[in-house]
């Protein structure tokens, strides 16, 4: 229901404001989550611009102060914000950094909060749960602040996780959005589509992120988009990466790294191969996979030709695989 949902935009508004003033305005925000953000290397402007806070490490501290002003707990349940148990209330995020979600139009969804310090049974990020207002699927971290720039730099670049978004941003790179560590889903790749053709994907440089993502980036050649991937050194991840380069540095990084998906795809898996037969037919059946998401005829046939170089086969072999598969979807 409408209000219900306005409600719900409300309290979290309101609890954004809230974790921004506690990261500002109290001793305990300062010196922890203040000085948390300004350890990673985010700067005052940054930090206001993304709004992110800090929400306290006790246990219903934010709750009390809701209902102190006269928001309902019914929609402190249902945004997440309140965890209710029987007769108790408790705060969802305790002792955490706060990330705001924003829809396109800015309004606020939902909340990522990060861990301090070394409390390994925890997990790194919790997040606010998927309620009527705050579909998952259906959002792009850091879209409301680069949707122009989208427009503008005709080009996407895709990443992991909130760190990655803020510092690319802070690096002068505004044409970022991040998926926040799930897998991607047609919806978001539309939010993207309705701004430009052109996505760079970023991976983290860990390989077992790769591989798993590599299925997802076929999402994104169905919508007839053209896929760029660009990894980083073994470690790093955009956000340590940019940390330690200048705008220059980090543009001319992404302009001499940025490889064509399929080529890059390609060229990965040839490497696993090794003159195994069974195994190049699965990489054959894969890429053809691929291949076959992308609508246009012309720029078909353009990377069955790339393709059978890379692999060293025939093109006849790929357009044969390619006209079967064609059939079974039929
Ligand atoms: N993520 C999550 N829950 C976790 C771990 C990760 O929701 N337990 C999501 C977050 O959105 C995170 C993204 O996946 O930003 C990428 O994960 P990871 O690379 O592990 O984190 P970073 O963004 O690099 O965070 P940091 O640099 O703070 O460690
Ligand atoms: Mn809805
Ligand atoms: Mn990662
Ligand atoms: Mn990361
Ligand atoms: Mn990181």
């Amino acid at each position: 229901e409408a209000s219900e949902r306005e409600s719900m935009y409300l309290v979290s508004e309101f609890a954004n404001t809230y974790f921004q003033n506690i990261m500002h305005k109290t001793d305990f925000g300062k010196s922890i989550g203040l000085s948390y953000f300004k350890e990673r290397g985010f700067t005052d402007e940054i930090i206001k611009k993304f709004q992110l806070g800090y929400a306290l490490d006790e246990w219903q501290a934010f709750t009390d102060e809701a209902i102190k002003k006269g928001y309902q707990l019914k929609y402190l349940e249902k945004t997440g914000l309140t965890i209710v148990k029987g007769e108790k209330q408790f705060d969802r995020f305790k002792g955490r950094v706060m990330f705001p979600i924003h829809s396109m139009s800015g309004r606020v969804l939902g909340f990522g909060g990060r861990i301090l310090g070394t409390n390994k049974k925890a997990a790194k990020y919790l997040n606010s749960p998927e309620s009527d207002i705050y579909h998952k699927s259906k959002v792009l971290y850091g879209i409301y602040y680069a949707k122009q720039s989208i427009a503008k730099e005709d080009n996407c670049y895709l990443v992991e996780g909130y760190t990655d978004v803020i510092q690319f941003y802070q690096k002068g790179i505004t044409n970022v959005v991040s998926s926040s560590g799930t897998a991607l889903t047609p919806e978001q790749i539309r939010l993207i589509n309705r701004l430009t053709k052109n996505i760079t994907v970023l991976f983290d440089g860990d390989a077992a992120g790769i591989r798993a993502s590599l299925r997802g980036i076929d999402l994104i050649l169905e919508q007839g988009m053209n896929v760029k991937v660009c990894t980083f050194p073994d470690g790093e991840d955009p956000d340590s990466f940019a940390k330690k380069h200048s705008y220059e540095e980090l543009a001319e990084y992404l302009k001499t790294n940025a490889k064509d998906f399929i080529a890059y795809k390609a060229s990965l898996l040839m490497e696993e191969v090794q003159n195994d037969p069974v195994k190049k037919a699965a990489l054959i059946r894969d890429m053809v996979t691929s291949i076959s998401k992308i609508p246009d005829r012309i720029q078909k046939e353009i990377y069955v030709q790339e393709c059978a170089r890379i692999m060293d086969i025939s093109e006849d072999v790929l357009f044969s695989t390619l006209a079967q598969m064609g059939k079974k979807e039929l």
